[in-house]
């Protein structure tokens, strides 16, 4: 690696960096946060990696999902339960119906830093900084909560000590045991249509492990049936922090970032010679790179020589964000640069973040939509013989009204009644849902049109 180390950003141009007024400060938290305890290891990033290369060659479906911004306000056990339970009910839904492995990432444990389209926001009169995230101001509309504080890392760093905490129990300690597949239900959407689905199949899942124990295979029996591999990711735009949080490995002597398993760059921060960029290319970890209606197929092209030059399957997922109406206008144009040049990644669908759209004064993002651009995603791929590899979502285990449509159908004018987020609206549990029995069948219908072509030798 030429030239990197976790501090070479700093000499590179920057975009989307919070004015904190006192320096001094935010120094002495880096080196005190340098000397703190990695969130997570290298080795469970390899072996993420590894259960990504495998999407990448086409065996698997990465669910990367969770809060655009998570809060401080809101960090509780319920929460961190509740968006679990629907993540597990997601991946179920997925695994089995979609007869796919899932790779399971959560949004979470360090996804505080927001890129924002415009420095201030304005109410009326008043124009302050705007909010950037809980790591870094408040969301407070006063001048002091907008001011940027770096204690707040420090306290970032220490709820996602906490959440991971709590996910790895979870993770492995029982809770997600496929024998538990009913008791996953959330309350509020056990009498809508998607909790209807969900019971039908998690009865069906139950026989299916009535019949494995009959024939011997049981939880006792069988790890991988009681306890699921959970990893964590968020948008490295906070180089400060990320910096003080990278590490060497000793057993490989790589560097690592150890602030999440898997970290992403930012649509806004992709600019091949900046910062992000270059804190990126030097970690070893996989890393996810938001794919916008101005990225060009060169500039993909020369942005996968930076960050994956060893052509590392695994190493790289590309997550494609382009709005339901331009995914069919631009994702076949970068799939075709990548297989022209036999580039490995993962091909990922983000269906929020060109979607998103104002209505009775909220920020929202229609449901129909979002199903719109995953559907066309997975058009695009099956036209081109690729791997539709992955989806990442804003979504939460909460009863929220936040983004409108869906089977109970939310209409612009209840958008005010449980209207939660800290930035871009969610998919709440019910929603989550009904996009994974989709996806499912997504999944389904490709996997019969590439077991047919096997079967013609195509
Ligand atoms: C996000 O994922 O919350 C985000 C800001 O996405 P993008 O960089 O794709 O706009
Ligand atoms: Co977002």
């Amino acid at each position: 690696m030429t030239n990197w180390s976790p501090n070479s950003w700093r000499s590179k141009p920057i975009s989307q960096v919070p004015a904190y007024p006192d320096q001094a400060a935010l120094a002495e938290v880096e080196a005190r946060m340098a000397t703190y305890p990695p969130l997570v290891f290298a080795g469970e990033a390899r072996k993420l990696k590894k259960q990504l290369a495998a999407v990448a060659d086409g065996d698997g479906f990465l669910m990367q999902g969770g809060d655009c911004a998570e809060s401080f306000a809101e960090h509780g056990a319920d929460n961190i339960r509740d968006f679990f339970r629907v993540f597990l009910q997601m991946a179920v839904v997925l695994t089995f119906a979609g007869s796919q492995p899932v790779v399971k990432v959560g949004r979470i444990a360090g996804q505080f830093a927001k890129p924002r389209s415009s420095d201030v926001e304005k109410k009326g009169d008043v124009v302050l900084p705007s909010y950037r995230g809980d790591i870094i101001n408040g969301i407070e509309f006063d001048e002091a909560s907008r001011i940027p504080d770096p204690a707040r890392q420090e306290m970032a760093y220490r709820q996602s000590a906490a959440t991971l905490n709590l996910l790895r129990a979870f993770a492995q300690g029982g809770f997600a045991n496929l024998e538990n597949v009913h008791k996953w239900m959330l309350g509020f959407i056990s009498d809508s249509p998607q909790g209807e689905r969900y019971q039908a199949l998690a009865d069906r899942i139950s026989e299916t492990m009535d019949f494995m124990r009959a024939v011997g295979i049981n939880a006792e029996s069988h790890p991988s049936l009681r306890e699921t591999d959970f990893y964590t990711s968020h948008e490295a735009l906070l180089l400060g922090y990320e910096e003080a949080l990278t590490r060497i490995d000793s057993t490989s002597g790589d560097w690592y970032s150890t602030s999440g398993h898997m970290i992403w760059i930012g649509d806004r921060t992709r600019q091949p010679d900046h910062a992000h960029v270059e804190y990126c290319r030097g970690i070893k970890n996989p890393l996810g790179l938001k794919c916008g209606p101005s990225m060009t197929p060169d500039g993909l092209i020369e942005l996968i020589d930076l960050l994956n030059p060893q052509n590392e399957a695994g190493r790289l997922t590309l997550i494609a964000r382009f709005g339901a109406d331009k995914v069919g206008e631009h994702l076949p144009k970068l799939i075709r640069a990548v297989e022209k040049e036999g580039r490995k990644v993962v091909w990922s669908c983000d269906p929020m973040h060109g979607n998103t759209i104002t209505a009775a004064g909220y920020k929202t993002r229609p449901f129909d939509r979002i199903l719109k651009e995953v559907q066309t995603f997975f058009d695009v791929h099956r036209a081109e013989g690729t791997h539709p590899g992955g989806m990442h979502i804003e979504m939460t285990g909460k009863n929220v009204t936040e983004c409108t449509g869906g089977a109970r159908a939310i209409r612009d004018e209840e958008l005010q009644d449980r209207y939660h987020t800290h930035c871009d609206p969610r998919l709440n549990a019910d929603q989550s849902l009904e996009l994974a029995f989709l996806v499912a069948e997504l999944l389904k219908k490709d996997r019969a049109a590439h077991t047919m072509k096997e079967a013609v030798g195509a």
